[in-house]
């Protein structure tokens, strides 16, 4: 089983079709979904017929509950706490530039990660933005560090810029080389980020993973040997949020069956090739 630990927030989507002019109103389409890695991937996880657990942080107001409940009613086992405010992402598309205002919230937090149940855990996935800020980020460490007796294998997503930020570049391969994590999957942004030469694996990752949008995949094992896992062409992509979700839901859905990583990018390109047929950070309609 699956054990995802970070974001679950609330995603306003903005189509801009003309640039806004100040002091103007500008005419958009807009979609409400569900941000944050962690929830994302376990939703996506669930979705496929897995039975994951989401440990968050949501607000103590309407939209946290109506998150946690949209999570919950895919599949997940959500242990979530309600504290704060709801964090809220602003994606806005259009006129040849993507870009996201990000407030984490409530999602900073949990502090308390003690008594996670492990039971029935095969493997935990977190996003590199749990390291970034306290409470959470120290939490984390601290479970992870319990969580290296029981064998229980990694996958880290890489750190945006922001996450870099406030991270430092130094910290960030750090924790790969002490966590010793099954796998680190980053975008070819984050891979040259994170100092990494093109086909330069992340030390102390058993596996590092560079996705590229539609170009191919790269499996860049410790042991030097490289591999480029195509990506099979999308006929008409409806939106392309949770592109990234999707294919770590079927990377970790394909390593936790024991495949192994050539395996596992063709698992995470297919859910990835599903999710941007649909609306939001979903396999379904
Ligand atoms: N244009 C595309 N055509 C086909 N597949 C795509 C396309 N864009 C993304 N994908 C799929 O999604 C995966 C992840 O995409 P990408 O490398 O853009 O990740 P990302 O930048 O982390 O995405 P996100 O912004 O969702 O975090 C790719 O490996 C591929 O499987
Ligand atoms: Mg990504």
């Amino acid at each position: 089983m699956l054990l995802a630990i970070g974001d679950l927030l609330e995603e306003i989507l903005i189509q801009l079709k003309e640039p806004p002019v100040r002091g103007q109103d500008t005419p958009v389409r807009s979609a409400r979904i569900r941000g944050g890695s962690a929830a994302n991937v376990a939703a996506i996880d669930a979705e496929m017929g897995g039975t994951p657990r989401l440990v968050c942080q949501v607000g103590d107001d309407a939209v946290g509950y109506l998150l946690a409940e949209d999570v919950r009613s895919r599949g997940v086992q959500v242990d979530v706490r309600h504290s704060g405010a709801t964090g809220v992402i602003v994606t806005t598309v259009g006129l040849g530039v993507r870009s996201r205002l990000v407030d984490r919230g409530a999602s900073r937090g949990p502090t308390m990660l003690d008594d996670v149940e492990l039971e029935g855990v095969t493997q935990l996935y977190v996003a590199a933005s749990a390291f970034t800020e306290d409470p959470l980020a120290s939490a984390i460490e601290g479970l992870l560090a319990s969580l290296a007796e029981c064998r229980i294998p990694v996958v880290v997503s890489g750190p945006s810029a922001a996450d870099l930020e406030l991270l430092g570049v130094d910290a960030f391969t750090e924790l790969i080389r002490t966590l010793r994590p099954d796998a680190v999957v980053l975008n070819r942004a984050e891979h040259k980020a994170v100092g990494c030469q093109p086909r330069q694996a992340l030390a102390g990752a058993r596996t590092t993973i560079v996705t590229a949008g539609s170009r191919p995949t790269l499996v860049l094992q410790a042991s030097g040997d490289t591999e480029s896992v195509p990506v099979a062409p999308i006929a008409t992509i409806r939106d392309r949020t949770g592109a990234g979700d999707g294919f770590l839901a079927g990377f970790l859905s394909s390593r936790r069956t024991g495949a192994d990583a050539v395996a596992a990018c063709h698992a995470g390109h297919r859910v990835a090739a599903r999710v941007l047929q649909n609306l939001g950070p979903t396999t379904v309609r």
